[in-house]
């Protein structure tokens, strides 16, 4: 079976920018692959020429096979898209909208089935324009799968949706995967992408800076795990020359990174040994935000660097 998205070498510009700066990424068929990256980083450029909407500077992207530029027509039957901004005319209701998307794509889809799949029947025959921002977004979503498609493009689906509402919106991505789809998702909440994606993919100033599944991108970046104690910094003060390994002391905690895990016993025993108080104590390690974070910050220190030498 084919990559269902295949890039190489993609680059974008606009006049001076390279949106996109030269990336290499590949999603297999029927799995979830989330793209992360700070705001301008190049997210919404590259999913729109995979969409076929926006065309490359260079370098190759097939999706199902297909160049999503050339051969936009058939791939527009074959892929489900929302828009970062998804908007609607005024007037319709999400029953006519998805009445028409399916005449558009020459198919029947009951509006209510579809509509109920993403917890927004109630609303069949309300006026888009009185829709919720959330309820506007599930209607997107609703509109994406009319098709029937193989790949879901979801440009932040569940940006500005509640709790509830987001965790919807996981459960309509899971059965996708379920049913055999690709879903292409960009998303601000790491929470989202280390819960759903089997990729992942951080993209900034259009170049990935790094990739793999969410647990290799944790194990390759992030820190090592921690001890950590709710104390004054007077223990860390206490610990560092005697345990031998990193301290650091913020917030009204001390970390202490353990280089293996019976580092704990000697951290615990030399903690109870200073008789300096500690509310609870707790292992910490990185998740994906985390590691997100230090990744686009350090790299944004290094540009800072570089324009200052230059
Ligand atoms: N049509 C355009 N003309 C000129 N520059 C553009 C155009 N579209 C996007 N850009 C620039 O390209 C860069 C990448 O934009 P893009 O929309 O891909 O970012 P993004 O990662 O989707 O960000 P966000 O998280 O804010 O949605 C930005 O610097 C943006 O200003
Ligand atoms: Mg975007």
């Amino acid at each position: 079976m084919p990559e269902a998205i295949e890039v190489e070498h993609l680059v974008k510009r606009y006049g001076e920018l390279a949106a996109v700066a030269g990336i290499d990424f590949t999603v297999r068929s029927g799995t979830v692959f989330s793209f992360l990256g700070p705001n301008g980083a190049g997210k919404t450029t590259t999913t729109e020429i995979l969409e076929g909407l926006r065309n490359r500077t260079e370098g190759t992207a097939r999706v199902l096979g297909l160049d999503p530029w050339t051969d936009a027509t058939e791939l527009h039957r074959r892929i489900g898209v929302i828009p970062q901004d998804f908007r609607f005319f005024e007037k319709i209701t999400p029953r006519e909208a998805i009445e028409y998307y399916a005449s558009l794509f020459n198919t029947r889809r009951d509006p209510v089935e579809l509509l109920g799949r993403v917890q927004l029947a109630d609303k069949a025959g309300a006026r888009f324009d009185t829709l919720s921002g959330g309820q506007k977004q599930k209607l997107g979503l609703a509109l994406a799968l009319t098709n029937d498609p193989e790949i879901c493009f979801l440009d932040e689906p569940t940006t500005g949706l509640d709790p509830t509402a987001r965790r919807a919106i996981w459960e309509v991505i899971r059965s996708l995967k379920a049913e055999g789809r690709t879903v292409f998702l960009t998303t601000h909440y790491l929470e989202e992408a280390e819960l759903l994606a089997d990729q992942v993919a951080i993209i900034n100033h259009g170049r990935i800076i790094a990739a793999g599944t969410p647990s290799e991108i944790i194990a390759a970046h992030g820190r090592p795990e921690r001890l950590r104690f709710q104390a004054a910094p007077a223990l860390a003060d206490y610990l560092r020359p005697r345990v031998g390994l990193p301290v650091s002391a913020e917030d009204g905690r001390v970390d202490v990174e353990l280089a293996r895990p019976s580092d704990a016993l000697k951290v615990l025993q030399a903690v109870e040994s200073s008789g300096i108080p500690y509310d609870n104590f707790a292992t910490a390690r990185d998740n994906l935000e985390d590691v997100f974070v230090r990744l686009v910050g350090q790299m944004d220190e290094g540009t800072l660097k570089t324009e200052g030498a230059a």
